[in-house]
Order: structure tokens, then C-alpha cells, then sequence
């Protein structure tokens, strides 16, 4: 039982066994605490359950909980590396009770874990309480046996533990080793009590109180408790390891640190290695829980760790990236504890890398600029703080790493120097910019920016936080306060609320506070990255500095992040069908729909269509998982990955990567996903998140850019319900059953064209027998037969298909029909029989016909031809007209002959 997996095991099994739930650590990014930087003890995921506001379903819990303290209040950074103790990471084993046990089980159950399951000697252990806490010196005499002078009774915040300026506190009692007197040192409370002999390694805090604001103090609702145990210390007692990074972990990581460089672990560039080592890990567990390199806020811790990190990595020999070849070493060790680190085990890897190789050759280059102006300077005298800047600004030095590389050779920085260059540069940035003219919005946004730094954006792991208010805005000004009933916007301090951007629309939402209300209706970016929550108070005040509860519209970010992952697989889909021309052109993204635009230079025919959704369903029911890293803009493109033409990209881009390779995604790498795309946006984890994918609509937007729209999961769903439902009434209206119902539909539709051949048969066929009744039969006009008749109520593109029937049944001669149809147009068709054409012309006929119709000219063959007009009453001239023709050609005929 000496490894560090097995103590945080026991220790955890132990607590188990006396009724505790085992509950995971929270990560790294505190939900539910605005104030603090990084969770830096065991309490923080249990604040809120200590003060009441919070319930659980256990009274009793115990974890390991993953802490940094780097940036913030509890800053370890400079120290690391150099001493036995300090950690920008480490685990802290807790257990606590919410109002349940309080004192006297405490010291029981933590005297017995490190007497007999952790089997430590109790004449070498001693304790510190507060010194007016009578009741736990009592416990300690009772329960443990310790002697009076063992059990040290402490006058100052030592023994008094509070997570801050506000939350819960209380005294606290600590549990010490005494290692020995080879060691340096006194017992706590003793002038020389900062020795290394006694090592303090367990805090049993008895929460009582609630720290309100300075002064005000009130009790808890029920006392409470609150421990905590570095693993790292425990285990190196129980391994008799002279510091921290003897122990077997961290050993494991040195040496592997070692090896890659090539140096002795325990020689002069001891420290080396264990800065790397320990920011190691740091920076993996960072990463795995979502921070990412910035120039802010968190980013800015993690960049510093990995800097200073890379630095010591490059003074033990290192000439190419290291960090980013350790990590499996730490997985191994790690990961079986901590999940989370395997599963972002190639985010880290790729963050690491990309990180260390672009500041790799900076790096070189300040330290030999810090070399040279260390050299000029006097014995003893600090480095000028613009020197400092501009190591900051140009090759990217946090001050702490020039500070360390300076800590070697006995030197500082003077950082109010340091301080001053940095407000220059402000100030000259401010000047520039106002002249720029800009409209006066964006002056605001301007000075917001400056004023509250970045929003940090939590989105991407949570849809609910607490945040910080930075300031408040209404009608276009920055106000003190936002009143009920009032509509205004909210910056905070850090956000889960996604701004609208990369066609995805903002979030929606509330936040909280006793008896405060703010429904969010919109969050729109400013700047890049100043999130404006606009929206309206429903109940209560808001002020700038308080903390609000942030609550994301879950169903309607899950409806969006399923329609942005489906907006992807449409995306490679559309490539796979019409070709690797297809480029996004805008998107949108919404709860309920998709639209996605794109050059495509015709409209996609329904059978593409049809293989587009299959291809893209077809990625969602293998229920790949989502991968998004984190990337150096080009190499993410050289990679293969899908970018906007002509967007601006930062120099580091996030990469969603999902699904399977398919066979037909031409030109692609053989290890890429399906789809790769270069995104900001919120996404499913698996792709059958996405449930389902309808393409609804395809369009024309503009020349050569089409338009699919598309709907993903319920709203897919009752989009294909609706149609479904449409095709049950079609089928009832068409009596069939639903399978028949096409078949019956065509049939129907074929009935009809037959119905409506047979009906004009039947007009002609009736004005025909109406019109024959009414005239005479062919007459005998210059020797040849004529038949002229009129007609009515039949269409006038029927006038020659009867002209041309008659005209068959007289065998030899000339027909003219006139015809009036239902709106009174009038229309005469002239035909001559084949052996009558070189005689007489139908086209001169029917141009003598016309006028009577009040038309002119007319057109057609010789033996078929047609006019028309508006003068229905002309008909029988018209017939007239040509009747007499014929006469007068009779007697052109006659002398000819
Ligand atoms: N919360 C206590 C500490 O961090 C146990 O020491």
C-alpha cells in the first residue's frame, strides 16, 4: 500500500466504508465559484452545500480532487522546483460531512486512517488546534491518547481555515510528523517552527460559520467538515521519500524527463526536472478541462506554466519540443484516476507541441537579448522594467519566466518599471485607435474591453456557471445598475452563454440571484471577445460585482449544437456527391433549422439530394465521437481541414474533427475523420446526438451559390411526421391504401388526359353533327367539291384537326371551317386536298377569309391553313368570302383551260 494509486485508494475506500460517498473531482475551472482562478481545494465543489443553498442526496462524502494554485491569490508558480513541497498541481484527499458528523468523528475516523490503515507511528505524530478550541484539545486527549504537550494550541489564522475573503470557515486543527532530528527545525507554534522537521499533511477544518463580508459573520445552519491531505505529502511520508518529487509518481515523470534529455535526474539540473515534471501536469489536467492557451484570464496561467516549463526544458538541452512526449508517461500513472486525461490525451498532446514549437525560437532568441542586457548591467542591480517589457511584448516572456531565468544569477526585475512600459503601450494603443473614428457603439465596446479584459468563455464544457458582473449597459450606456422591468445588457467575467458567431446563434437563458432575475434573449460578441448578454430584468436589481447564477437554455443549445455538427456532415457530404468544388458560403445555425450555402454552379437533382442526407445519416448512426483540438491555423489547413475562404483566423484555431473515414471521401488523408472543419462553434460528443438529419429545401441564393436548408432530431422528426401525415390524407382522399397511393395517383392523373382527349372528341364530334345539321352538304363550286360549315363551342386549336378529319372524308375538294369559341374569338381554317394544291392555295384562301373576322393575314401550308380575329359574328362572311374565291377561280380556271 505504498504507490500513490494505492493511498488514494485506501484513503478513499476507508471513508467509503464509513458511509462516505465517493464523488468525483470537480474540474479545475470552478462552475460554481467566479471569484476563484482554478479550484484549489477539496471544499470548492461542496461551497454552496455548506452554506444550505445547495442540497445533495449524501451527508457524507469524500474525493480526490485535482487542485492548481498558479495566478490568483494562492500563486505557488515561482517557488516550484526549488522546494520540497510546492506544486502549481496536486491532489488533495478530502472527506466531509454536511451537517452530518462533526468533531469527535472527524478526529476518530482521521486518527485511525493514519494510525492503522496508513500504519504511521503514533509517538512521531502531534496536532495544532485553534487555541480557544477546549473541545477538540479534549477530543484529541480522548480519541487519540496524544499527550497535552503534543496537542499545540495556535493563536493565529494558521488554525483558522477560510476559503476566502467570503464563504464558509471555521477552526481548523492540522495533523504534523515529526521526521526526525536529522532534520532542521521546531514544532509548529515554535520560533523555528518553519524548519522541515515537522511536516503538516492533513487540515481537519470544523466549518461553523459564514464569512459574509468583512466582519460579518454568521453560523452555518448545521457545523460541518472539511478536510484536506496532500497526496503528494502523505505519500511521500508513507514512502519515507525526503521531498515530494521522490515519491513514486512523480519519480516516474522525472525520469522520464530525464531520459528524453538525457540528463541525471539528481545531478545539478535537479530543479529543471522538476519544473517540467510538475508543470507537466499541470498543463495536462488544464487542457483536459477545457483552458486553452490565451493572452487572458486562465489561457495566461496555463501559457505561463508552459513557458516557464519550456524554458527548463531548453536550460536541461532540450533543442526540440518535449513536453508534448511526456504525456503518456503521465496517463499511464494518471489516467486510470483520471478519466479525463485519456480521453483529452491528443488535445494535450497537440496543444503541447504546438505551444512549445512556436515559442521555441523566440525563446532562444530573448534569452540571448536578456543575456546581453544582463551583462552591461552592475553587480547586484535589477533588470530595467522596460527591458522586462519588451521581452514581454516582442519574443513573449510572462514576466515570472524573465524573473526566473533571472532568480539563477541573484537578480530581480523591476516590475514597476515593468508596470509602467505596460500602461504606456496602453495608452499609446487608446490614442491611436480614438482617432480612427469609429462609430460611437463601438467607442463603448472600446472602453468596455479595456475596462473588464476578455470574457471567458465556458461554453464549450458548460451550459451553467457562476460569473462575476463586469458591467451593465442600457441605451447604449454603461449604467450602475439594471432595475426590474428594465431591458439592458450584462458583461461578466466569464460566461457559458455561446455569442452569436460562425452563423451559430447566441444562447439563451437566465441568471440568478436570491430574488434577482435576468432572462437573457440574445449574446452577441463585441470585439471578439467581449460577450454582451442582452436581455431584460424580471425581478430584483443587478449591480456591477455581483456573482449571478448562469443557466444556458439546455433543450435549445442541444437542438443547436446537433444542427452545427449536422451542418458539417452536410457540408462533406454535399463534397462527396457534386465534387471538392463545393465551398461554404454562410451558414446558419439555429435551434430549429440549418441552412448551409455553398458554390454549386446548377440546381443538385433529387437523386443527389437523396445521397447527400444518406451520406450524412449515415455518419450519424455509426455515433463517432466529436474531437475538437486545438491547432496552429496552417497546419490545421495543410492537415485537410475545411476553412472559410477570406475568413480571419487567429493564429490558433480549434479543429472539429467527427466520424468515420469513408471510402468515397476522395483526396482525403487515410486517418482523416469524415469531416474536419476549422470551428468555434458547440457540438454534439457522438454524431448520433444529431438523431437525424431532413433536408428540407435546396434553392438558388445567388449565381453559382446554392442553398440547402435542413432540419436535425425532433424538429427533423416532425418535419418527415407532418409529411407522413400529409401522405395519409392524400392516400385517404385517393381511397387507396398508402402504398398504392402514387400508383393511384398517376393512374388518375393518365384517366384524366384521356377524359379530357375524349371530351374535345366529343365537342368536335357534337359541333360537327350540329353544324352539318344546320348546313347544306359540299357544294359544287368550279368543278370541285366545298364544304363550308360553322362551328361552336370548340376550341380553336381544334379547328384543324377538324378541318383535316372533313377534309378526309370528301376524298377531293376544299374545306373551310369558321368556329367561335366561349369567349366569342373567332377563327377560320381552310384545307385543300393534296390533288387540289397546285390550284389553290389554303394560305391565300384563308388571308381573303380574315378581314371578315375583322383579322388580318393568316398562316399555314398550302394545304392547311388558319386565321383568326376578335369578330365572332363574321364567321359566315368569312365562309362567304371563301366560297367566292373559289367562284372567281372557276373562272381563271375555265379560260385557262
Ligand atoms: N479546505 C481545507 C484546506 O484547503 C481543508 O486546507
Amino acid at each position: 500500500m505504498n504507490g500513490v494509486n494505492e493511498i488514494r485508494a485506501c484513503f478513499l475506500d476507508f471513508f467509503k466504508k464509513n458511509g462516505h460517498e465517493i464523488v468525483p473531482s470537480s474540474p479545475l475551472v470552478p462552475r460554481n465559484d467566479p471569484t476563484l482562478m482554478f479550484t484549489n481545494a477539496g471544499m470548492v465543489q461542496f461551497k454552496n452545500v455548506f452554506t444550505g443553498l445547495e442540497k445533495r442526496p449524501y451527508a457524507r462524502a469524500a474525493t480526490a480532487q485535482k487542485c492548481v494554485r498558479a495566478g490568483g491569490k494562492h500563486n505557488d508558480l515561482d517557488n516550484v522546483g526549488y522546494t520540497a513541497r510546492h506544486h502549481t498541481f496536486f491532489e488533495m484527499l478530502g472527506n466531509f460531512s454536511f451537517g452530518d458528523y462533526f468533531k469527535p468523528l472527524a478526529i476518530e475516523l482521521a486518527w485511525k486512517l493514519i494510525t492503522q490503515e496508513f500504519q504511521l507511528p503514533k509517538d512521531r505524530l502531534l496536532v495544532t488546534v485553534y487555541h480557544t478550541d477546549d473541545e477538540a484539545f479534549d477530543l484529541w486527549r480522548k480519541i487519540a491518547g496524544l499527550p497535552e504537550s503534543k496537542i499545540i494550541r495556535i493563536p493565529t489564522s494558521d488554525n483558522f481555515w477560510a476559503m476566502g475573503d467570503t464563504g464558509p470557515c471555521g477552526p481548523c486543527s492540522e495533523i504534523f510528523f515529526d521526521q526526525g532530528d536529522r532534520l532542521q527545525g521546531g514544532p509548529p507554534g515554535s520560533p523555528d517552527e518553519n524548519g522541515d522537521r515537522f511536516l503538516e499533511f492533513w487540515n481537519l477544518v470544523f466549518m461553523q460559520f459564514e464569512q459574509l463580508a468583512p466582519g460579518e459573520r454568521v453560523d452555518l445552519p448545521r457545523p460541518s467538515i472539511d478536510t484536506g491531505m496532500g497526496l503528494e505529502r502523505i505519500a511521500a511520508l508513507l514512502q519515507g521519500a525526503p521531498s515530494n518529487y521522490d515519491i513514486d509518481l512523480m519519480r516516474a515523470l522525472i525520469l522520464a524527463v530525464a531520459g528524453l534529455v538525457d540528463v541525471d535526474p539528481d545531478g545539478p539540473q535537479k530543479a529543471s526536472c522538476r519544473v517540467v515534471a510538475d508543470h507537466l501536469r499541470a498543463c495536462a489536467f488544464l487542457i483536459a478541462d477545457g483552458v486553452t492557451p490565451s493572452n487572458e484570464g486562465r489561457g495566461y496561467v496555463l501559457r505561463r506554466i508552459m513557458r516557464r516549463a519550456m524554458r527548463h526544458a531548453q536550460l536541461l538541452g532540450a533543442r526540440e519540443p518535449v513536453m508534448w512526449r511526456l504525456v503518456p508517461t503521465l496517463t499511464h500513472e494518471m489516467g486510470q484516476a483520471y478519466p479525463e486525461l485519456v480521453r483529452a490525451e491528443p488535445l494535450i498532446v497537440e496543444t503541447l507541441r504546438l505551444e512549445e514549437g512556436r515559442f521555441i525560437d523566440t525563446l532562444a532568441r530573448g534569452l540571448s537579448i536578456l543575456d546581453d542586457a544582463v551583462r552591461d548591467l552592475p553587480e547586484g542591480a535589477a533588470l530595467p522594467g522596460e527591458t522586462a517589457f519588451r521581452l514581454y511584448d516582442t519574443y513573449g516572456f510572462p514576466l515570472d519566466l524573465t524573473q526566473d531565468a533571472l532568480r539563477a544569477r541573484g537578480r530581480a526585475v523591476d516590475v514597476p518599471g515593468f508596470d509602467a512600459a505596460m500602461e504606456r503601450q496602453r495608452a499609446e494603443a487608446r490614442k491611436a485607435w480614438a482617432g480612427s473614428g469609429e462609430a460611437a457603439t463601438d467607442a463603448l465596446w472600446y472602453a468596455l474591453r479595456e475596462k473588464t479584459g476578455a470574457t471567458e468563455f465556458l461554453g464549450y464544457e458548460a451550459e451553467e456557471a457562476e460569473g462575476v458582473v463586469a458591467a451593465l449597459i442600457r441605451e447604449g450606456r454603461v449604467v450602475d445598475v439594471l432595475r426590474a422591468g428594465e431591458a439592458g445588457a450584462i458583461i461578466l467575467n466569464q460566461t457559458p452563454f455561446y455569442g452569436e458567431s460562425g452563423g451559430q446563434v447566441g444562447d439563451i437563458g437566465v441568471m440568478t440571484a436570491p430574488g434577482v432575475k435576468f432572462r437573457v434573449t440574445d449574446v452577441q460578441k463585441k470585439l471578439g471577445d467581449l460577450f454582451v448578454h442582452e436581455g431584460v430584468v424580471e425581478e430584483g436589481e443587478i449591480r456591477e460585482g455581483q456573482a449571478l447564477e448562469l443557466v444556458v437554455d439546455h433543450a435549445r443549445r442541444s437542438a443547436v449544437r446537433a444542427n452545427h455538427s449536422a451542418t458539417h456532415l452536410l457540408h462533406e457530404a454535399l463534397r462527396i456527391v457534386l465534387g471538392d468544388h463545393v465551398a461554404q458560403k454562410g451558414s446558419l445555425v439555429a435551434p430549429d433549422r440549418l441552412r448551409f450555402d455553398f458554390a454549386h454552379p446548377k440546381p443538385i437533382a433529387r437523386e443527389e439530394l437523396a445521397r447527400v442526407a444518406d451520406i450524412a445519416n449515415r455518419a450519424v448512426l455509426e455515433n463517432a465521437s466529436v474531437v475538437t483540438r486545438l491547432m496552429a491555423v496552417d497546419e490545421a489547413i495543410e492537415s485537410g481541414a475545411r476553412a472559410l475562404f477570406g475568413e480571419k483566423y487567429g493564429d490558433e484555431v480549434r479543429v472539429v474533427s467527427m466520424g468515420y473515414p469513408q471510402e468515397a471521401s476522395a483526396g482525403a488523408g487515410a486517418n482523416r475523420a469524415f469531416s474536419v472543419e476549422l470551428c468555434g462553434g458547440t457540438h454534439v460528443s457522438r454524431t448520433g446526438d444529431i438523431g437525424l438529419i431532413a433536408i428540407t429545401g435546396e434553392s438558388a441564393v445567388a449565381a453559382g451559390v446554392r442553398r440547402i436548408e435542413a432540419k436535425t432530431a425532433d424538429e427533423a422528426r416532425r418535419w418527415l411526421g407532418a409529411r407522413s401525415e400529409r401522405l395519409d390524407t392524400l392516400a385517404a382522399l385517393l381511397k387507396s391504401p398508402e402504398g398504392e397511393a402514387e400508383r393511384r395517383l398517376a393512374a388518375l392523373v393518365e384517366e384524366r388526359r384521356r377524359l379530357e382527349r375524349e371530351l374535345a372528341d366529343a365537342r368536335k364530334k357534337l359541333a360537327m353533327g350540329a353544324g352539318a345539321a344546320a348546313s347544306e352538304g359540299p357544294q359544287e363550286i368550279a368543278g370541285i367539291k366545298f364544304l363550308a360549315r360553322e362551328v361552336a363551342g370548340v376550341e380553336l386549336k381544334e379547328l384543324k384537326s377538324l378541318a383535316d378529319e372533313t377534309k378526309q372524308g370528301l376524298g377531293s375538294g376544299v374545306v373551310a371551317i369558321a368556329g367561335v369559341d366561349g369567349d366569342g374569338k373567332a377563327g377560320v381554317v381552310v384545307a385543300v386536298t393534296p390533288d387540289l394544291v397546285d390550284r389553290f392555295d389554303a394560305v391565300a384562301l384563308v388571308r381573303l377569309a380574315a378581314p371578315a373576322l375583322g383579322g388580318k393575314g393568316g398562316g399555314g401550308r398550302r394545304d392547311m391553313a388558319q386565321a383568326g380575329g376578335p369578330n365572332g359574328a363574321g364567321a359566315t362572311q368569312a365562309l362567304a368570302a371563301v366560297a367566292d374565291a373559289l367562284r372567281g377561280a372557276r373562272m381563271v380556271g375555265d379560260d385557262a383551260a
